[in-house]
């Protein structure tokens, strides 16, 4: 069952229980010392301003310890925060959690009113889980131009492709004995000496259908990957293709409202449909936006009454 509540997270987070929920996505006030407001002349907003560190330690650091518990054991915790605050949740993320990785978003291309600094463009969305091996999804981001525009360089009658290794190497030889056979096509055979990355039958199956490239004269053979096929290029921990949220645009309705594209990834990778994502300062909702879209369940708190309004309007 969904659940959207208004509140302190630090209370309502204990009610949510032991192991049931597969990913939480986790959004705090950043301590900038701001106010945010959606607009000058706006109400709509929250303060992000703590007297010290143990204040804010105090807010951020029983919402860790809670999805801790919440969490399943293949589950993922995500910190987001920017890359100038990043220090006091990297180090309670590593006290709590045995695995962190950092994903680094690059939220704007460019900040062109900026005149005696650099352009703060980079957040920080550090990946935790107690497992070594928690759950995953592949996800894909946009190929780089660079490798889009010459990589492609082969045709044949399906399109332009690249060429994809179908062979180990050196410094990774296959495993499985079976991997290891020669493979005739016509006149030539191939018996690579490191293995093949596909069995004999798949290599059979990927030849019948005119996807292995066959070397004029000598060489290895690829796998062919069509550009017109290609669903990008699996995730890197930058990510650098999904924009904020632009201030004054129409879809903007809270003050550091998350876009659902970004959501999107975190929820896709780490969870199953029917699997339950927690949000325990939600602000507009995003996060259960996302996971409504993406066939989840969500759980979402926060204790300002306009952001649990705004969240339940993005719902319907
Ligand atoms: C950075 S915003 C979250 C933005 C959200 N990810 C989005 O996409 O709209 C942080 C939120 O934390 C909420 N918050 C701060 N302290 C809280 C607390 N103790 N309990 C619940 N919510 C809290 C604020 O009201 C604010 O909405």
């Amino acid at each position: 069952m969904n659940t959207i509540e208004m509140g302190d997270a630090r209370i309502l987070i204990k009610k949510v229980g032991d192991n049931s929920v597969s990913a939480v996505y986790f959004d705090p006030p950043f301590k900038t010392g701001r106010k945010f407001k959606l607009t000058p002349s706006s109400d709509i907003g929250f303060d992000d301003i703590f007297a010290n560190d143990k204040d804010y330690i105090a807010l951020i650091e029983p919402i860790i310890v809670e999805s801790k518990r919440a969490l399943t054991k293949d589950g993922s915790f995500f910190f987001h925060i920017s890359a100038a605050e990043m220090f006091i949740p990297e180090a309670l993320c590593r006290k709590h959690f045995d695995f962190v990785r950092p994903i680094f978003w690059k939220r704007s291309r460019s900040k062109n009113n900026i005149k005696n600094k650099l352009g703060a463009v980079t957040d920080v969305i550090f990946w935790c889980s107690t497992s070594k091996k928690p759950k995953f999804n592949l996800v894909y981001q946009p190929l780089d131009a660079y490798y889009s525009e010459n990589s492609y360089k082969n045709k044949d009658k399906r399109g332009n492709y690249a060429l994809g290794h179908i062979v180990y190497s050196k410094t990774q030889k296959a495993k499985d004995e079976n991997r290891y056979y020669e493979f005739t096509i016509g006149e030539r055979s191939w018996n690579p000496q490191y293995g093949w990355r596909v069995d004999r039958d798949e290599l059979q199956r990927l030849l019948d259908d005119d996807r292995i490239h066959i070397p004029l004269k000598r060489g290895n053979l690829y796998r062919k990957i069509y550009k017109h096929e290609s669903k990008g290029k699996p995730a890197t921990d930058i990510w650098d293709d999904i924009h904020s949220i632009a201030m004054g645009s129409e879809s903007r309705k809270y003050p550091t409202q998350k876009p659902v594209s970004l959501l999107e990834r975190i929820v896709e990778m780490s969870t199953d449909a029917g699997d339950v994502v927690l949000d325990p300062m939600c602000g507009s909702g995003t996060t259960a936006v996302a996971a409504k879209k993406l066939g989840r369940g969500y759980i979402i708190f926060d204790q300002n009454p306009d952001a649990i309004k705004i969240a339940k309007e993005n719902l319907k």
